[in-house]
This record gives C-alpha cells, structure tokens and sequence, in this order.
C-alpha cells in the first residue's frame, strides 16, 4: 500500500522507494513436519538500514534467515531480494542473488581445515576467477584490516578466539561486496567487551558499505546498539516491530517481559 508521501511522488521519486527495499518478507508460513515454526512473518528491510531480529531460543530466527538466503523455502508466502522473488528460482539463478547477500551463521562462522587467509580468499575464488591472485591477495588482507584481523592470516579457526572467528566471518561475508548482510547472532557466547566490539564493527562496516542488514540475536543490548529497527518473534509471528523506546512503551504483555528479562 503507497503512503500518502507516495502518492504525492513524481514516478521517479516513487521508483527510487520502490528501489530502496531490499529485502521483503510477506507472509511466509513455513513447518517442519507438523510443527509450524513460521506462521505469516511479514519484514522489509531498506537499503542503509539494519534490523534486529529478536525472540527467544527456537522460534525460527536462524530459519527465517535461511528462508532469505533461499537455503530453505516457504510453505507459502513471498521473499524478494532486490526486487527478485526467490521462492521458485532454480539453483543458477538463487547463486547469483546470492553472491549480493554476505551472511554470517550462527554455527560455524568459519571453514575448520582453512586457515584465516583462506576462509576470506574462499569467496573470490569461486566467484571473481577474473582476479588474479595477488589481486586476491591484496583484496584479502583490505578484508582482513577492515576487521582489524590483519596480524593473523596464517592462523587456523581453532587457534584464534570466538570474537576473532566472528570478525574474520564478517570479512568473509563481506568478500563480494554485498548489498545484503545477514548475521545470526554476531555476539552470541561472546564477552560483554568482546561482544561491544563485534556490535562497534558491525555499526562501522555498515556506515561504510550501506547495506540492507539483519542482525538476528537475543541480545537486546546489542540490537539496541547497532539497530535502525527492531522485530521481535514469538510463536513464528512478528509480535511488535518499531525502534527500541516503541517497544519499550508497548503494552503487549510478551513484550514487556521479553525487555524485561533481557
Ligand atoms: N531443518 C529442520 N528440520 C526440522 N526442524 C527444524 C529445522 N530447522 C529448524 N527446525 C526447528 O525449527 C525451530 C526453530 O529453529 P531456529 O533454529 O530457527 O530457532 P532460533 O530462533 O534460531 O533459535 P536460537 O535462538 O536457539 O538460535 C526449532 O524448533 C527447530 O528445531
Ligand atoms: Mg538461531
């Protein structure tokens, strides 16, 4: 539905708001077996902007990513990246949506058997075969500064800490220059410090890059921190969507414990 700024628009104008959504979630419903675990969630997502998304342990945060990252499809429902629906692309197609979205998962932020260089070298050798290698090499060690990970590139995942492991992931996701960023849990099991840091990070590369960001945590503290937006979930419904002080002044029951405990 158009606002009434909209229709007030010239064509052009209303085209470059149109252009600005990134990512646009319109009621996807998705079960596994006879558990439904998505039950008609709704998000956009613009460019420049970064959403936390919130809720507790098992309601579908990490799946509602991987619904976006088009590793899993809906039961029904809509998801459009860039302006493409996604739900009936073939494997050729999603592959090139998705070398315009970097993401970060929550398990296994890195590739074990590979060392610092070559987690963050992974993507441009499969999808820049036209750079050279030590024009990778260079592109590689930009990432790794960017993240402030330069000192460590022979280093195995196992040999530096989680914080670092999160770090050298976001120089990763962000190999292909992304116009999308989705992060699941970028803080979790991390330091209150170390954790400040990633969320410093995160608000940095995204002033610098302008991406169309979701960060997914149960970590208020930190959607608070690097947040334009806040969605918070439960029972596979967005319950309230709106800046932190508007959650904060909702009278939703769920809401204010959820504030409350966190
Ligand atoms: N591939 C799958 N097959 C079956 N069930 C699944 C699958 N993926 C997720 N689920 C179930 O869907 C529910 C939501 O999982 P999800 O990982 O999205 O939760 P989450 O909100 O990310 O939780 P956490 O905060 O602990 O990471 C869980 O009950 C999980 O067991
Ligand atoms: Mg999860």
């Amino acid at each position: 539905m158009e606002t009434i700024e909209q229709i007030a628009m010239t064509p052009d104008a209303l085209e470059k708001t149109r252009d600005a959504t990134a990512i646009a979630v319109d009621d996807i419903y998705k079960s596994f077996g006879s558990q439904r675990v998505l039950d008609g969630v709704s998000l956009t997502v613009t460019r420049g902007e970064t959403l936390a998304v919130l809720g507790r342990s098992g309601t579908g945060k990490s799946v509602l990513l991987r619904l976006i990252i088009g590793l899993e499809k809906p039961d029904s429902g809509s998801v459009r990246i860039l302006g493409q629906e996604i739900a009936g692309m073939g494997i050729d197609q999603l592959g090139e949506v998705r070398k315009k979205m970097g993401f970060l998962f929550q398990h296994a932020a890195l590739y074990d058997s590979l060392t610092v260089e070559q987690n963050v070298a992974f993507p441009l050798q499969h999808h820049k075969k036209a750079m050279s290698k030590s024009e990778q090499g260079d592109r590689v060690r930009q990432l790794l500064a960017e993240v402030g990970m330069e000192g460590h590139l022979e280093k195995m995942p196992s040999d530096i800490s989680g914080g670092m492991q999160k770090r050298v992931g976001l120089a990763r996701a962000l190999a292909l220059e992304p116009d999308i960023l989705l992060l699941d849990e970028p803080t979790a099991g991390l330091d209150p410090i170390s954790g400040g840091e990633i969320d410093d990070l995160v608000l940095k590369l995204q002033a610098e890059h302008h991406m169309a960001s979701i960060v997914v945590t149960h970590d208020l503290h930190s959607a608070k921190a690097i947040a334009d937006r806040l969605a918070l979930i439960n029972d596979g419904r967005v319950v309230i969507e709106g800046s932190f002080e508007e959650l904060q002044k909702s009278d939703i029951e769920f809401v204010r414990e959820f504030l409350g405990h966190s």
